[in-house]
């Protein structure tokens, strides 16, 4: 089981990182092999709506995309971590979802498989960090990573939201948070599916 963690955050001591790293050691705990991957050490271009996709499958833009998307497509588990910008997720991972517009292409355009048949599903869990108190600030990363998570074949099988955490590493004070990461990291790992019909939802305050 190879469960690949995405953190997001363009921030040294990130809370969003904070989480992701207690799920994959809770992942880890549970027998899977974890990779943890920061995302801003990559060098990542914006989509161009170039087009070229939609005729390949493929994205001609050279950069490291490439070996990020190579990451997604062999995990079983995938966790994605963001913090939550302006009501969404931040620029570096909007960049990566938008380049991932090659796959839609190859599965919606093209009609063909973006992974080979596999036995079980793979599955997904999002983790978000918001620095305000409650209200919709979760709103737009539910409907966003809906689609996303579709368009890489992952089952979308959990959240994990925090509000009102806002400077660095406020997150290492709420145990509640860290230990649901863990507890969630183990279940993702654990669990051989099906795709639960809504999926796990955690959300909590700082
Ligand atoms: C550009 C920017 C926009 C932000 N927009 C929001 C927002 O819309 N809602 C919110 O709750 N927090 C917002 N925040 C606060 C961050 O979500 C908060 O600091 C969070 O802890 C960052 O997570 P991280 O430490 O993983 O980077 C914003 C912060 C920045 C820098």
């Amino acid at each position: 089981m190879k469960v690949l963690g995405i953190s997001t955050s363009p921030r040294e001591n990130s809370n969003s990182d904070m989480l992701l790293r207690q799920v994959l050691s809770g992942a880890s705990a549970a027998g899977a092999e974890a990779e943890y991957l920061r995302l801003c050490k990559f060098n990542i271009a914006p989509c161009s709506a170039c087009g070229a996709c939609y005729a390949t499958g493929e994205c001609p833009v050279q950069d490291d995309f490439a070996v990020v998307l190579a990451k997604i497509l062999a995990a079983d588990r995938l966790i994605f971590a963001t913090p939550i910008f302006f009501m969404s997720v931040c620029a570096q991972a909007k960049i990566l979802i938008d380049r991932c517009q090659c796959l839609w292409a190859t599965k919606y355009i093209l009609k063909r498989p973006i992974i080979g048949p596999r036995e079980t599903s793979r599955l997904a869990m999002v983790i978000a960090v918001g620095g305000k108190k409650g209200g919709k600030a979760f709103d737009c990363i539910r409907l966003m990573m809906k689609y996303y998570l579709d368009t890489v074949d992952m089952g979308y099988f959990a959240n994990l939201f925090v509000s009102n955490a806002d400077e660095a590493s406020k997150i290492a004070d709420n145990a509640d948070a860290m230990q649901e990461a863990i507890r969630l990291g183990k279940e993702l790992a654990l669990t051989a599916g099906p795709v639960p019909e809504k999926p796990i939802d955690v959300e909590l305050t700082g």
